[in-house]
């Protein structure tokens, strides 16, 4: 393997390019990525190839690029170093398409057709039938992986799988054709943030999300509509806080933890009104996102750069796709079946001019 050793080992993760991040995001992977920025070298993909498997439409793809400025806006907020981080816009990887082909005969389709992530998206998209680049999901998130050589992939619980298909992809590649690839890890992020509407996703086409870029009178707003628990008509009846959706707004979002086991006895005993509660998950989710806001408020400042970092990031993904692409078809051979049939042209180009031939 070339100079990947003397590297900062890889990450690559990514967010289709749907729309604006929530909460759910961040409790669900984005305050990983955090974590990991000194000690990796992150790529943010922003995939808006993978959302052409649900949304092939032109209202989306003509959404798309501004989809993706949120997105990478959400990242600036929550305190991602531009410095650090490679935001890159998949559509424009050209090397993507070609290795996602490439790739495709080391996994079968019945071994994605078991996978419950491509059924359950396709049943969530309304699909009688399984559309082709659907099932191929998992095989072009592995293109993603394998492009900048990750070694670890930060994602929620619902991608697992698709790393573990990456990983299986790499293994055959680098059996059948030499070591390219190292195998990628999934850095499986637990914790799922229920929608405001007591759903147990919280999800945009669902309206039950509060997102990073609410102002605080949304916030506010969209907490005291939340749903709590559903027997207690009021304040003097005995809750129940497990699995009641302000409950767990406030164990990830207040840092008062005094605070919040106050509330839950209270509340628990009925002593305590909802309003009450929300009022002080509004405080906290407000505080939590004040400091975003401000950072928001800087970058939104610059004119055009977001646009920048994405078209500069995806410049030096595309360096990177291209040095992998070509070492991946050396080992092929394929880039040797077009050397053997230029050089045949070649020499009877050479020939020709030698009227040697006819
Ligand atoms: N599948 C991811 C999602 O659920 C998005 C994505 C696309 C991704 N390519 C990736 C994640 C590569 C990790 C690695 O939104």
């Amino acid at each position: 393997m070339s100079n990947q050793s003397d590297r900062r080992k890889r990450i690559l993760t990514g967010d289709r390019t749907t729309g604006k991040l929530h909460l759910g995001h961040y409790i669900g992977s984005h305050r990983h990525r955090l974590a990991f920025q000194d000690e990796y070298e992150c790529f943010f993909l922003l995939a808006d190839l993978h959302m052409l498997t649900t949304r092939p439409d032109r209202e989306s793809i003509e959404l798309s690029a501004e989809n993706a400025r949120a997105i990478v806006m959400d990242h600036l907020a929550i305190g991602i170093d531009p410095q650090k981080a490679t935001f890159c816009l998949q559509s424009a990887i050209h090397e993507t398409y070609e290795l996602q082909l490439l790739i495709s005969s080391l996994v079968t389709v019945e071994r994605l057709q078991q996978l419950p992530t491509i059924k359950d998206m396709a049943a969530a998209a309304g699909f009688e039938q399984m559309p082709y680049n659907l099932l191929g999901y998992p095989v072009l998130q592995s293109a993603d992986i394998m492009l900048p050589r990750a070694h670890l992939v930060p994602v929620g619980k619902d991608n697992e799988s698709h790393v573990e298909i990456t990983r299986q992809i790499a293994r055959r590649f680098n059996n059948a054709y030499g070591e390219v690839f190292p195998l990628p890890d999934a850095y499986v992020i637990g914790g799922t943030l229920p929608g405001t509407d007591g759903n147990a996703k919280m999800g945009k086409s669902l309206n039950n999300a509060i997102y990073l870029s609410d102002d605080a009178a949304t916030v506010r707003r969209r907490v005291m509509g939340m749903y709590t628990d559903p027997n207690r008509i009021s304040a003097d009846v005995p809750g129940t806080v497990e699995g009641n959706p302000v409950f767990s707004y406030h164990d990830f979002f207040n840092p008062n933890q005094a605070e919040v086991d106050d509330l839950k006895a209270r509340y628990r005993a009925g002593k305590v009104g909802d309003v009450e509660v929300k009022e002080k998950l509004a405080i906290a989710l407000n505080h939590f996102l004040d400091p975003t806001r401000e950072r928001r408020a800087q970058y939104e400042a610059k004119s055009g750069y977001v646009d920048e970092l994405i078209y500069e990031g995806t410049l030096r993904a595309r360096e990177e796709a291209k040095a992998t692409l070509i070492e991946a078809k050396k080992a092929m051979g394929l880039t040797g079946v077009w050397n053997k049939i230029s050089r045949g042209a070649e020499r009877r180009r050479k020939k020709l001019e030698e009227n040697a031939v006819s």
